[in-house]
């Protein structure tokens, strides 16, 4: 056994904070693998929803066979919910995937390196920050790293590692084990807005919107078109009202601003929609309209 793997299965105590689409998701995967998980949230509405998305995912897995009751209430039972960020003192490694603000994260990451042990790992869920910049918020940047996790978590396969030029190789393999120990398959890049997938995915979702403002075809034969000529398990339109037009766009908007490459400069119908509140799925309607 190497080294690596006994320290991802010694690892008990996993902390989550925030806990919307994301990081429920993460909850979920990393108690369904065995971990003890504190999930944090800024007040008790929020902790109240972070509740529901745990029970309304984990009841879909029950119907879907792919968990029984019995296990279905194991898994809820190896997590508690929190307020307060103290209550993470004993974890061992620690994901925030709170909204994508570098103040906001920098803020929980200085309060999070005063509560946790000096050898624990801070990891971000960010989509396109700088994780260089905000492991300077800590007094351990080399046991700072990015594990981002695709939407929906529980079901997607890959997570793609994060690594700075000052994180740690001991820290890259400790994450990489967790990450294995999850079932999911772990992707190393460097700290580039956008990283592997949405760096490609992104410009041809937003290659996707300006077909659509151009009214070139409608949403349903854009979709269609990629899901039956091209094998995706949803069209482009469906899936950035999983993914949110709001991330979308601030996702598109950093990489535009780091890269300046012209697909990634979001389509103007993107900002028009979030602006007007059509999110997609999580407000009941964004490209298509949801129950
Ligand atoms: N735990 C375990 N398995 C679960 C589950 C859970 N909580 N919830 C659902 N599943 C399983 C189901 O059992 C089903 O498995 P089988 O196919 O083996 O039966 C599978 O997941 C699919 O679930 P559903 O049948 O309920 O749903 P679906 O077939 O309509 O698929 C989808 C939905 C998984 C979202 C699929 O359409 C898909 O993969 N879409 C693409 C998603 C994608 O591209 N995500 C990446 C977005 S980009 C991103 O996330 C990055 C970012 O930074 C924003």
């Amino acid at each position: 056994m190497t080294e690596t793997t006994a320290t991802a299965r010694t690892l008990t105590t996993v902390g989550v904070v925030g806990l919307g689409t994301m990081g429920a998701g993460i909850a979920e995967v990393l108690a369904r693998h065995g971990y003890a998980v504190v999930g944090v949230e800024k007040d008790e509405e929020a902790l109240a929803r972070g509740r529901q998305y745990l029970e309304h995912s984990t009841a879909r897995a029950v119907k879907r066979e792919k968990l029984t009751e019995a296990e279905q209430a194991e898994l809820l039972g190896r997590i508690s919910l929190t307020t307060e960020l103290s209550d993470l003192a004993g974890a061992g490694f620690v994901v925030e995937a709170v909204v994508e603000s570098m103040e906001l994260k920098k803020q929980i990451f200085r309060e999070l390196d005063a509560i946790v042990a000096p050898d624990a790992i801070l990891a971000t869920n960010t989509s396109s920050l700088s994780v260089t910049d905000l492991s300077t918020a800590t007094a351990r940047p080399g046991r700072v790293v990015g594990v981002h996790f695709f939407n929906p978590a529980p079901v997607q396969d890959l997570v793609e590692i994060v690594r700075t030029v000052v994180t740690e190789d001991t820290v890259l393999g400790e994450v990489k084990a967790l990450v294995e120990a999850l079932g999911k398959n772990p992707v190393v890049c460097g700290d580039k807005a956008g990283f592997i997938a949405n760096t490609l995915l992104f410009g041809y979702l937003n290659h996707a919107v300006a077909m659509y403002e151009g009214r070139y075809a409608t949403r349903e034969d854009i979709d269609a078109a990629m899901r039956y000529g091209c094998g995706y398990p949803m069209g482009p339109l469906a899936l950035l009202d999983l993914i949110g037009l709001d991330t979308a766009y601030e996702i598109l908007e950093t990489m535009y601003r780091q890269g300046r490459d012209r697909l990634h400069a979001p389509s103007p119908i993107l900002k028009q929609m979030v602006t007007a509140g059509l999110l997609g799925r999580k407000t009941g309607r964004g490209f298509y309209t949801y129950e």
